[in-house]
């Protein structure tokens, strides 16, 4: 597996397997490596010949210092994950080789990022559409590979994608789950014991609304406010925010139909916890789906 740590060395590479007619997919990830982003190696593996992992903090889209500061940076067991999933590279640049000094160029996906984590979180999707156009030109990928956990990331980047005529394929994994249903996410380890019992109020109000739209309901502010109340009832739990909207725009629904994200944010202790569900909806029937 190769490590490497600057633009230059990259794009040689890039260039090199593209002439040999290679594929690559690219899986973008900040570290702390766990199961989901392993699962996300394995899909790409199915579809390209090379599979590379790009591990970066991104600081640009941090919007609080202390965040940033102590979000977990483990390389050299990241390295070996990777190694062990038959990762063919990684790139792990410093930050001065991804914003050199005097950089000022920003990409925004406007609408989509106005609301959800976009309003909790300032500037933070303008940040993760900035370093993932970046990988994107760097690298020039067949293929990129993200998480459905991030839904909301997933459809700002579809956005972009778009938008701006990236010759990339985005493809969006199921979200892998612990055995209790508690999403994977690197800042689960904030978690204390408690706190990390108590998270499972994020998947069980998102199944208890799915359910409840299974059943028939159809009205979106029932749905939101019974996400929004049992959670709300979690001791130790502080709402962020509970959606009900449609997938394609990211507004509120009144009356669900289409394709629907139940998403809602939580904080528990010291760690910021997402998670949503899919859900195909008719006036006949609702289902799970994916993006
Ligand atoms: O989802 C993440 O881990 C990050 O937002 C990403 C896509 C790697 C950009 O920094």
């Amino acid at each position: 597996m190769r490590v490497l740590e600057t633009v230059r060395e990259l794009h040689a590479l890039a260039d090199a397997e593209r002439a040999a007619g290679r594929r690559i997919a690219l899986v973008p990830t900040m570290g702390a490596l766990h199961a989901g982003h392993l699962a996300l190696c394995e899909l790409a593996r199915g579809r390209a010949d090379r599979v590379w992992v790009s591990i970066f903090v991104n600081p640009a889209q941090f919007d609080d210092a202390d965040d940033l500061a102590r979000y977990p940076r483990p390389l050299a067991s990241d390295l070996a994950r990777c190694r062990a999933a038959g990762v063919d590279a990684v790139f792990a640049p410093p930050v001065s080789e991804i914003y050199p000094p005097g950089s000022q160029t920003f990409v925004e996906v406007t609408e989509l990022a106005r609301d959800l984590c976009g309003a909790s979180r300032p500037g933070h999707f303008r940040g993760v559409c900035t370093v993932v156009l970046k990988l994107f030109t760097i690298v020039g990928p067949d293929l990129a590979y993200f998480g459905q956990k991030d839904a909301q990331q997933a459809i700002i980047l579809r956005k972009m994608v778009d938008d701006l005529n990236v010759p990339v394929e985005l493809r969006v994994c199921p979200t892998i789950r612990e055995s209790d249903g508690l999403a994977l996410s690197s800042r689960n380890q904030y978690l204390n014991a408690e706190e990390r019992r108590r998270a499972i109020v994020l998947i069980e109000s998102l199944r208890a609304a799915r359910d409840r739209i299974v059943a028939g309901e159809r009205d979106g502010t029932v749905i939101r406010e019974m996400l929004a109340e049992r959670i709300r009832k979690t001791p130790g739990a502080a709402l962020d925010y509970a959606a009900v909207v449609s997938a394609e725009t990211l507004q509120p629904l009144e009356r669900l139909e289409g394709k629907v994200l139940l998403a809602v944010a939580v904080r528990l202790g010291p760690a910021r916890l997402i998670d949503n569900l899919l859900l195909q909806v008719s006036d006949a029937s609702a289902e799970e789906t994916s993006l």
